[in-house]
């Protein structure tokens, strides 16, 4: 049910575009806006480190990595969104893309990574409570794990229901996404074990648009 409602999702998102304002022909976006935000520092990586994304999407973030030298490994539910990730990057980095759960992957993988990261990916659309752990079993002690996704609505906690659009005629899909507020956010990556955790939220650029991004950040 939720690889059709992200096959569903995946029709409906155009790859991103082939240059960036820099004039970049891979980069990294942690937020929903262009050209706006961090970018890979974040992970603290470097050439030959191992790095996991976990609803790698189309994987524009994931070519970025490869193109900074790292191995770079993608997992999603979707495999429309991974044809497109296939299609889009094999003629300029390698990656190592997965279909599956993301639960799943990391419940068979026997690889340490150096960094986990997920952009609006898995990590928002899986119950954190059965993921951090599984995630950081799969890091190696230091190993970086960074995430982004819409901060939660005020007074909106825990499992919530997102809703993708099919057609006017037909009800949408529903997935279910888990949203917490910052420092909630650094407390339950605590308690699962993960150190120097940090949440925050990034605003949006300047312009009409007010929602900004939720980026969080710890060490296994
Ligand atoms: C909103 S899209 C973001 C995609 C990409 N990270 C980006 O920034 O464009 C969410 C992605 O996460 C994938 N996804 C959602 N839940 C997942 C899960 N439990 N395991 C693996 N992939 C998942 C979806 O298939 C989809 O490609």
């Amino acid at each position: 049910m939720a690889e059709t409602a992200w096959d569903t999702y995946a029709q409906q998102k155009p790859q991103r575009r082939p240059v960036n304002a820099a004039g970049e022909t891979t980069w990294f976006n942690w937020t929903q806006y262009p050209d706006h935000g961090p970018g890979a520092e974040i992970l603290g990586i470097s050439r030959g480190s191992a790095v996991l994304e976990l609803g790698c999407g189309k994987g524009g973030n994931l070519a970025h990595v490869a193109a900074l030298g790292a191995r770079a490994v993608g997992v999603d539910l979707s495999m429309a969104q991974l044809k497109a990730a296939s299609a889009g990057w094999a003629d300029t980095v390698q990656l190592e893309l997965h279909q599956g759960e993301a639960l799943d992957f990391l419940a068979h993988c026997t690889d340490t990574f150096d960094a986990v990261f997920s952009v609006f990916g898995a990590v928002w659309f899986t119950d954190p409570v059965q993921l951090l752990s599984a995630i950081r079993e799969r890091l190696r002690p230091g190993g970086v794990l960074a995430f982004s996704q819409r901060p939660p609505v005020e007074g909106c906690y825990g499992c919530q229901a997102s809703y993708i659009t099919k057609s006017e005629d037909e009800d949408p899909l529903v997935v279910k996404r888990w949203d917490y507020e910052a420092p909630r956010w650094a407390q339950i990556l605590r308690e699962h074990g993960f150190t120097s955790a940090t949440a925050r939220v990034l605003p949006a650029p300047p312009g009409l648009r007010q929602i900004g991004t939720m980026l969080v950040r710890a060490t296994a």
